[in-house]
């Protein structure tokens, strides 16, 4: 990754009019339908944008959608991209790079996981409060990371603690029930084993799921402020645990995102 190429990609973006976001969003696996939400869209396909990586899986239609949600300029992410699907650590996070170029002030980022903490139900939406990273390297171990940053970055207070307040006020107000923890990041594609979720209990982890970690390390490092949750899709209960159901997990992402997107809109409108 080089500035040129950043720079090229950002004013591929602007020339299609993708003019001051705000708030950036990333939807994650089977989380789709807030893009319904947007207001005058202007779309831009992954593979159109020049150095951006090319889209794969097939359940991602891959495009950057700027518009208006609840007032705001926003710029979303219809599909993230994924390790498990042969990308390298900047490759998955060279979008949050130019959306934060692209001027946005805050982050949104969502995904669908599994439930470690039993006490959750699939369905359940989680407020990230801190991550455990367990995938093996860093979005920030490149060579010329100085241009771009600190090579160090904080990581002291990964997830904007006044977002978080906000959105639990939100949920509390909407009636909307909002766990909150820790998520743990896999490489994946597999599922993990019963002595695999056994661990990322002992280790302190309320979910697991395999993204978010790098694209929240890099926006920490652009010092974006950041807020995610963890649409639970499944119970990851070594001692009952069932086959995964892919299907299934897309369908509980699908229908627990009605209460993720009113939480979204509504913390849109004050931040
Ligand atoms: N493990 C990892 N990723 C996931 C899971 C899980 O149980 N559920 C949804 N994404």
């Amino acid at each position: 990754m080089t500035k040129k190429q950043l720079d090229e990609s950002v004013d591929y973006l602007k020339k299609k009019g993708f003019d001051n976001p705000e708030i950036g969003i990333v939807l994650g696996t089977g989380l789709g339908q807030l893009v319904d939400e947007i207001q005058d869209p202007i779309e831009a396909h992954y593979n159109h944008i020049p150095y951006f990586p090319l889209a794969t899986v097939e359940f991602h239609t891959g495009k950057l959608i700027y518009g208006t949600i609840a007032g705001k300029k926003v710029v979303v992410m219809q599909g993230r991209f994924h390790l498990y699907e042969g990308y390298d650590f900047l490759d998955i996070t060279y979008p949050i790079r130019v959306m934060h170029q692209l001027g946005i002030k805050k982050l949104f980022v969502s995904n669908a996981a599994g439930a470690i903490n039993l006490s959750y139900k699939k369905g359940d939406i989680m407020l990230i409060e801190d991550h455990i990273n367990l995938q093996g390297g860093s979005p920030l171990a490149f060579k010329n990371v100085a241009e771009f940053g600190d090579r160090f970055a904080d990581m002291s207070e990964p997830y904007d603690l006044d977002m978080r307040t906000k959105i639990e006020a939100i949920a509390q107000k909407e009636d909307i029930s909002l766990q909150k923890g820790v998520y743990a990041s896999v490489v994946g594609p597999q599922l993990e084993t019963k002595a695999e979720y056994r661990m990322l209990k002992i280790l302190g982890a309320d979910a697991v799921g395999m993204s978010t970690v790098p694209e929240v390390i890099v926006a920490n490092h652009l010092r974006l402020p950041i807020l995610a949750v963890s649409v639970l899709t499944d119970e990851c209960d070594p001692d009952n645990l069932q086959p995964v159901n892919i299907q299934e997990i897309i369908e509980i992402a699908g229908n627990t995102e009605p209460k993720m997107i009113q939480l979204f809109k509504e913390l849109i409108k004050v931040i």
